[in-house]
């Protein structure tokens, strides 16, 4: 089966609905997916999913939640009663959280998806571990390769029902190759090289440490692609999502 075409999802981290709302309208026709995050769903709550799906966009309501599995059930069905397209936990969580939280997805899209008018079942991933991290030190590593923990992380994902994972384009080959063409890899900590500037492999890169550029991580195999910054805090965010987007095409 070809392979269908990534796509890209930009992410909303703003503190108002109105500055989130100015920025999806403005990219409105080009980019297919907005993500909602926790810096705006804890300002506006489930209306700017709404709102933005009213807009004509599909959502991935970005909340990475990790509880007990009976708390995780409640939170995977009120998210899927927002209407969100695509929905996420932590993989941290283990594998009884995971299969409950794939359980509630079923049954609230079941229950809901008709009246919400959605087309199909929202995708369910799983954060294996943050981009940020890189550090052998760090207590949710404890002295192992990041990359050994996220693949041991997407089989149990996968293994779970889930859709796919979370991970670093640098990581999602592997997973392919481990997990299935089919199971989904959504890729954040995407950066694009200044083109005016000289290759500087220590260029800031935000918070964000195992990053890739956009035809890298498409290359690599990645389905979704999820960038923030260097589109929402670009001087003109629809042209810088336009050079993504032929970034995403060359590979
Ligand atoms: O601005 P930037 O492109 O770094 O934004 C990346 C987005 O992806 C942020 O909203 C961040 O919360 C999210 N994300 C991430 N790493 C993960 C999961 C989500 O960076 N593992």
């Amino acid at each position: 089966m070809a392979r269908p075409v990534p796509q890209l999802v930009v992410a909303l981290d703003f503190q108002t609905g109105a500055e989130a709302l100015a920025m999806a309208a403005a990219l409105k026709g080009i980019v297919p997916w907005m993500k909602v995050g926790l810096e705006l769903y804890v300002a506006e709550g489930p209306g700017i999913v709404r709102a933005l799906k009213a807009l004509g966009f599909q959502v991935f309501v970005d909340l990475k939640f990790l509880d007990i599995p009976n708390t995780v059930r409640g939170a995977v069905r009120s998210c899927v009663r927002s209407g969100a397209d695509m929905l996420n936990i932590h993989a941290a969580g283990g594998v009884d959280m995971a299969k409950v939280a794939v359980a509630a997805r079923d049954e609230a899209f079941l229950e809901h998806g008709a009246e919400l008018g959605l087309a199909a079942k929202p995708l369910l991933f799983a954060v294996t571990v943050l981009t940020s991290m890189q550090d052998p030190d760090n207590p949710i590593l404890q002295g192992r390769e990041a990359a050994q923990v996220v693949l041991e992380l997407a089989k149990a994902s996968r293994d779970a029902g889930l859709d796919g994972v979370v991970c670093s384009g640098q990581e999602a080959a592997r997973i392919k190759a481990a997990c299935g063409q089919d199971f989904l890899c959504l890729t954040p900590g995407i950066r694009v090289p200044d083109a005016n500037a000289p290759a500087d492999p220590n260029a800031p890169v935000d918070d964000q440490r195992r990053v890739m550029t956009p035809e890298a991580a498409v290359a690599a195999g990645s389905d979704f692609l999820v960038v923030g910054r260097p589109i929402t805090r670009a001087a003109d965010p629809a042209q810088s999502a336009q050079a993504v987007l032929r970034r995403m095409a060359l590979a």
